[in-house]
């Protein structure tokens, strides 16, 4: 039977709830993803106090409570609602004061051009379709220079990944050059989702386009024990993390 068509918006309101109680993502440092170091380790910011910072894809909003924790002054912009509202409640339990805009990471209009010095996203811009859009409003609402650090599912890792029953082999389960769509059902709800595999390569053609200059490029290999919690593990195990790297992160700035 054909499945309708996945309202993303609608598939996170459902999913939030859970992913937030399973996940217990911290606000003492931004993260970049499963078994990664997170920014108190990379620092790829560098020093964040009294930089504007926005987070395309914020969920829960745990990196901008943690931005302004730091001394930043943090906007997040998610497509959920509720992801959202559990994002305006951590904030305030947390002390912290953060902008949080319900939109889509594509379309950042309502704010003006070069009015952030840092735009920074952590394992949201896969599911944006219209990343061109998306990559283009960041380079707009950021001043000339201003840096564009996000992190990424691995897309080496998204060949190792069986859609249908939601894990990784060794056993290569989709072809790297296939760009489409993927539909999948969240572990942790059964929501479906989609997001999109972009190869690096495209991914520095977007950002090139963009009008970004790549800096870095980041693989991380895990840096957690068996013994450390991680409530990732189901979906990120250690043993593949430490053949297939997990995430990649892309450090970029934007030309004058
Ligand atoms: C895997 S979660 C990551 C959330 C958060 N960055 C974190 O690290 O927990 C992906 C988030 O992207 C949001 N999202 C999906 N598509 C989006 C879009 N087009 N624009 C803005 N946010 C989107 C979802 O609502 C969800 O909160």
């Amino acid at each position: 039977m054909k499945r309708p068509p996945i309202d993303m918006r609608a598939a996170w309101n459902r999913t939030s709830a859970t992913y937030q109680e399973l996940h217990q993502i911290p606000v003492d440092s931004a993260h970049y993803g499963p078994w990664a170091p997170d920014e108190n380790h990379l620092r790829l910011l560098g020093e964040v106090r009294g930089k504007r910072i926005l987070e395309p894809g914020c969920g829960g909003g745990q990196c901008s409570i943690a931005f302004a924790l730091q001394g930043a002054t943090a906007t997040g912009v998610d497509l959920s609602d509720e992801q959202l509202a559990f994002a305006r409640n951590l904030a305030a339990k947390s002390g912290a004061a953060v902008d949080f805009y319900q939109g889509d990471a594509a379309d950042l209009s309502r704010f003006a051009g070069a009015s952030f010095d840092i735009v920074f996203s952590a394992y949201a811009l896969a599911y944006v379709e219209d990343i061109t859009s998306c990559l283009s409003e960041a380079a707009r609402v950021l001043i000339p220079g201003g840096l564009l650090v996000f992190s990424l599912d691995h897309p080496f890792r998204d060949c190792f990944w069986d859609e249908e029953n939601d894990e990784e082999s060794l056993t290569p389960a989709r072809s790297y050059f296939l760009r489409d769509a993927s539909e999948w059902q969240f572990s942790t709800s059964g929501e479906w989702m989609r997001s999109f595999h972009r190869t690096i390569g495209d991914w520095t053609d977007l950002l090139r386009e963009a009008g970004f200059q790549v800096q870095r490029i980041l693989e991380p290999e895990p840096v957690l024990t068996p013994e450390e919690e991680n409530s990732w593990a189901e979906s990120y195990d250690l043993e593949t993390a430490r053949l297939i790297p997990q995430t990649i992160i892309f450090v970029a700035t934007r030309g004058a």
